[in-house]
């Protein structure tokens, strides 16, 4: 298969040196940047908005993995793709109308994702698997890095995996949320092919960026 696809969420950087700490990710080899939007509404944390996301973005080349934990999250999609979002996950609490949303973003120009909160059953996407074109499960109650590791969810990703087989589409399998060396072999062994992860990446500084990211690939 595939390599895995490692997307450092930017949470977990230092925020006073943001372009910097995303071109130092990029050069220690992440695929995407993951880019955690919270308002204090959805969820119970506050963290950037589309001028940081705009701010960021020439710094680097990889895509924009922007995840929005915002509600109602549909007057913002405009200005998160205009501000270089390339992925934008939204979940279905977000808004009244999760297939609308996802058209827009196509509409927008970026790929669309849903995103499943621990508690939240993933059948929902089962008749609109046209417009997704990446699934996020969260191992994690979303609002915070650095939390530990949802076991039950992995049950979740195979349940999701055997969805999208079943579909025959290409749709991108990711797993978000106390991904380490420790469970990253879990979430690949039930069928992800791309990993969110903050503090595993940016423990220990720049230095230890491509070794970090190294050890999520399995060494
Ligand atoms: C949580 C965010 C995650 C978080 C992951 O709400 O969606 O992307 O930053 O952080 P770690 O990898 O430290 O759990
Ligand atoms: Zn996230």
């Amino acid at each position: 298969p595939a390599q895995t696809i490692i997307a450092p969420s930017i949470l977990a950087s230092d925020f006073s040196k943001l372009g910097e700490e995303a071109r130092a990710v990029e050069a220690a080899g992440a695929d995407w940047l993951h880019v955690d939007v919270m308002d204090g509404h959805f969820v119970p944390n506050i963290t950037i908005g589309p001028d940081v996301v705009k701010a960021i973005k020439p710094h680097v080349k990889i895509p924009f993995d922007v995840h929005l934990m915002i509600a109602p999250v549909d007057a913002y999609l405009e200005a998160f793709v205009s501000a270089g979002a390339d992925i934008v996950s939204v979940h279905p609490e977000a808004g009244p109308h999760l297939h609308r949303t996802l058209r827009r973003i196509r509409e927008l120009g970026a790929k669309a994702g849903v995103v499943f909160n621990p508690s939240t059953d993933p059948s929902v996407i089962q008749w609109i698997m046209d417009d997704v074109d990446l699934v996020l499960v969260m191992s994690v109650n979303p609002g915070f890095g650095g939390q530990s590791f949802i076991s039950s969810q992995l049950r979740k990703v195979e349940r999701l995996r055997k969805m999208i087989d079943e579909s025959g589409r290409d749709i991108l399998l990711e797993v978000d949320g106390g991904v380490a060396p420790e469970t990253a072999p879990l979430c690949i062994s039930a069928g992800a092919t791309a990993l969110v992860a903050g503090s595993a990446v940016f423990r220990g500084g720049p230095d230890k960026y491509a070794d970090n990211i190294r050890a999520l690939r399995g060494g």
